[in-house]
């Protein structure tokens, strides 16, 4: 078996070299990262883009087992910001010379939400003249509705799959068609092939979730051709069914550590990808997502929803900065970045390059 620093200098990880990795120990592991921040610097540089990130409604049609906001969580007091107040979030990122936002919100499909949607991103795009960019992260849709939202101005889409084995993906969701495997990837790829630069992740540290299953995920990253990636520790939350399964956990640490090499070994396998600084590490380690910057992540989602709903958009427990203004945590951001020796990229799209050099023509 080889050791872990002739596993590094391979030009092309197996599954057996990742599972490798994502066991190495805290020093052995200095190497991974140390190996991954050279690939960082090579391929996409010190910059970090920000994506202000709008929460526009927690209201959900989805029941995942794992989620604070499911739809059968009683003990969430639902909203929908208004036009205006997420116009107001979107117009502040403008202000703050953001490049792009992001609109995140639970699972939708009616009409009223979709042309809703169109609307909205016909306004962003004007007010900022066009020099926002837009990534949507409102789920499973069909065809026609992100053609019709690309065309409106979105241009990236994020939709994590979750957990990329089929059998741990059932554990996590209800058996029934608005949870189905085969149809969340078929999402996946309708995204992918209504030209979006297409986004998704994992969860990490989930009940019955083995390091084999995360090898695994990345190998699905890998082999679904992903131009960007947002992925993050599990958390777990009270008033979810998975809450009973707690005991059987990687203690919090373990998680932040595992990510940590999830993040690492990623960079290392897809080099030129845009990769999320997710909130979820965090909530764990109040610079965990610096941490990540350094080594591997390149783009990071301030949360610009506005203070007085934030609080119900709790998709796990411990969720950071929820009463907080926007504007508090921006200020020692930038600060913070520069700690890990990274630069905004303000006014700037900061679009996946493995994007442009697939769709070169
Ligand atoms: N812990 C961590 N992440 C979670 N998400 C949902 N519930 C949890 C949780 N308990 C993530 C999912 C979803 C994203 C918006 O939030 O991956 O795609
Ligand atoms: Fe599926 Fe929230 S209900 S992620």
């Amino acid at each position: 078996m080889q050791n872990h620093i002739q596993i590094l200098e391979k030009d092309f990880l197996n599954c057996d070299d990742i599972i490798t990795l994502l066991s190495l120990n805290k020093e052995q592991a200095n190497d991974l990262f140390k190996k991954s921040e050279q690939i960082k610097q090579k391929y996409v540089g010190n910059k970090v883009y920000y994506r202000g990130l709008v929460e526009m409604s927690n209201i959900c049609k989805k029941d995942c087992y794992y989620c604070g906001i499911r739809r059968s969580n009683k003990n969430v007091s639902r909203y929908e910001l208004g036009d205006k107040q997420i116009i107001d979030a979107v117009q502040y990122c403008y202000n703050n010379n953001f490049g792009s936002i992001v609109l995140q919100g639970g699972e939708r499909t009616d009409k009223v939400f979709v042309d809703r949607v169109a609307n909205l991103l016909r306004e962003i795009k004007k007010l900022s003249n066009g020099e926002l960019g837009v990534t949507l992260s409102l789920g499973e849709q069909t065809l026609e509705t992100y053609k019709m939202w690309k065309e409106a101005g979105a241009h990236r889409y994020l939709m994590r799959i979750e957990e990329s084995n089929r059998e741990l993906y059932q554990k996590l969701h209800p058996d029934n068609d608005l949870h189905s495997f085969d149809e969340r990837l078929a999402a996946l790829k309708r995204i992918q092939d209504a030209g979006y630069q297409t986004g998704t992740g994992v969860m990490i540290g989930l009940p019955f979730q083995t390091v084999e299953h995360l090898a695994d995920d990345l190998i699905f990253l890998r082999e679904f051709n992903i131009d960007m990636v947002g992925m993050g520790p599990y958390i777990e939350h009270e008033d979810t069914p998975l809450f009973q399964y707690k005991d059987q956990l990687w203690p919090l640490e373990g998680r932040l550590f595992m990510s940590f090499k999830m993040y690492a070994i990623l960079r290392i396998m897809m080099k030129d990808i845009n990769i999320a600084a997710t909130t979820a590490l965090q909530t764990i380690d109040p610079i965990g997502r610096e941490r990540v910057i350094r080594f591997a992540a390149n783009v990071i989602m301030p949360n610009v929803t506005p203070g007085v709903v934030r609080k119900n958009y709790l998709l796990y427990e411990n969720k950071p900065c929820v009463d907080e203004g926007a504007d508090d945590c921006l200020d020692c951001l930038e600060k913070r970045l520069k700690l890990v020796n990274a630069e905004v990229g303000f006014n700037e799209w900061g679009d996946s390059k493995h994007f442009i050099e697939r769709t070169k023509g």
